[in-house]
């Protein structure tokens, strides 16, 4: 075996190796292997162009620290991963996960997390919004203080928003106003994109994560068993250069999933409140249509309510398959054998409803409301039980 020292040289090649060459690959002059310690985790989704620049940056900043950068990439159609890729044959300090058949930045941070051994952990977005020259104090201030996070923020005095619009500034404290809510932890900008931490945190809240959506930072704090130390230090959010935002309505969405995860979440399962609120609306499209059609004059009272659950349940259905349901949506033909279970499963759950309805108001003499309230929540509590089973079962068909 050839032990690495410093007059190495290779047996072929004949290179020797550099002092450089040396910091690369983390061996130090005496031969030994020096272990990473911070691993920066990268969440991209068409990145390409970005992602060079980016490690060019974190090499200048990060400086004689080891570390490794790991881009998690939801296999972005430009080839994200492959740039990954050709970067790490000639810098080992560059790793890439790619994952197939799923999308979400929480959830590939946490994928990123699980991949590496480092002892500190740090996530940054790949768009260079992020200022990576405040990486390194970040991680000096958090190992001297003995601290558990320490966050980039634009919500302290000297950081800031940049060039946001008005109406995402405005979104922006208004989520984080919400936030504030579940978080329980006393930091100004729960919802950055921008921290580093210490691993131990992240293995301790690891099976009470949500993964969902685009919060990770929201989601270990509002996720941690005890109150953490926590430091922010500001910065100011760049604008982007290359490639686009994938913010948009579904993120907000997941948001507010996450939200609810962390709060009435911890009582009852998340998907049920979404699925009550999906049939609530349901109620709306129901009456809106019987209204339409026989208080309008259109048809008979039967024939428009038959219409109206017909149109009450594929509104339903199409709304579950796009939200409650979205990690497991039916496309093409699944879409209608789906919608056929789904309409089954819901009239054996009205069958249901008014029969234990009518038990307690007959039997039991309970009043109307009460008995009508208890026919809803069996019906809803069958529905959603036999449709997350049979409807959309989270095994892969
Ligand atoms: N793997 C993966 N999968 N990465 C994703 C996905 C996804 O589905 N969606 C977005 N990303 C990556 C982007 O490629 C980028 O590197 C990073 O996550 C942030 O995405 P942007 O689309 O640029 O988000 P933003 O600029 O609107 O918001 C960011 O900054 C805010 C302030 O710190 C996010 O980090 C927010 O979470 C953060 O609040
Ligand atoms: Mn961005």
């Amino acid at each position: 075996m050839i032990r690495p020292h410093s007059s190495f040289r290779h047996p072929t090649s004949g290179e020797t190796r550099t002092a450089a060459h040396e910091r690369l690959v983390g061996i130090d002059t005496r031969g030994i292997v020096r272990a990473i310690e911070l691993a920066v985790i990268v969440p991209t989704y068409n990145e390409r162009n970005n992602v060079p620049r980016l490690v060019g940056l974190l090499a200048e900043s990060l400086g004689d620290i080891r570390w490794e950068v790991v881009f998690v990439d939801d296999d972005s159609p430009d080839g994200t991963a492959d740039a990954v890729r050709a970067l790490g044959r000639s810098d080992p300090r560059v790793r890439c996960v790619q994952r197939i058949g799923r999308r979400g930045l929480a959830g590939a941070c946490i994928e990123g997390f699980l991949a590496t051994s480092a002892p500190f952990l740090a996530v940054m977005d790949a768009d260079l919004q992020h200022d990576e020259r405040i990486l390194r104090p970040m991680f000096e201030h958090l190992r001297k203080e003995g601290l558990d996070v320490v966050v980039g923020s634009r919500y302290v005095a000297g950081g800031g928003v940049g060039e946001w619009d008005a109406s995402r500034t405005r979104a922006s404290r208004w989520a984080t106003k919400l936030a504030h809510l579940v978080c329980r932890q006393p930091v100004s900008d729960p919802m950055s994109g921008f921290f580093v931490f210490r691993r131990e945190i992240f293995d301790d809240t690891v099976h009470r994560l949500s993964g969902v959506g685009f919060k990770i930072l929201l989601d270990l704090l509002a996720s941690s068993p005890k109150p953490l130390r926590i430091a922010e230090w500001p910065y100011e959010f760049r604008a982007r250069t290359e490639g686009r935002s994938k913010f948009d309505n579904r993120a907000i969405g997941e948001f507010l999933y996450l939200l609810l995860e962390k709060s009435v979440g911890r009582w009852i399962p998340t998907r049920f409140i979404v699925f009550s609120a999906v049939g609530a609306l349901g109620v709306l499209v129901h009456m809106t249509v019987l209204s339409g059609l026989y208080a309008g004059g259109l048809t008979s009272f039967v024939a428009a309510q038959t219409t109206a659950t017909l149109v009450a349940m594929t509104f339903n259905y199409w709304l579950n398959n796009n939200t409650t349901y979205r990690d497991r949506r039916r496309t093409g033909w699944r879409w209608f054998t789906g919608l056929l279970g789904f309409c089954l499963a819901c009239g054996i759950g009205a069958v249901a409803n008014v029969g234990i309805a009518t038990f307690l108001f007959d039997r039991h003499s309970t009043t109307w409301i009460l008995s009508g309230l208890a026919g809803i929540v069996v019906g809803a509590v069958w529905n959603y039980a036999v449709t997350s089973v049979f409807t959309w079962s989270d095994e892969k068909k």
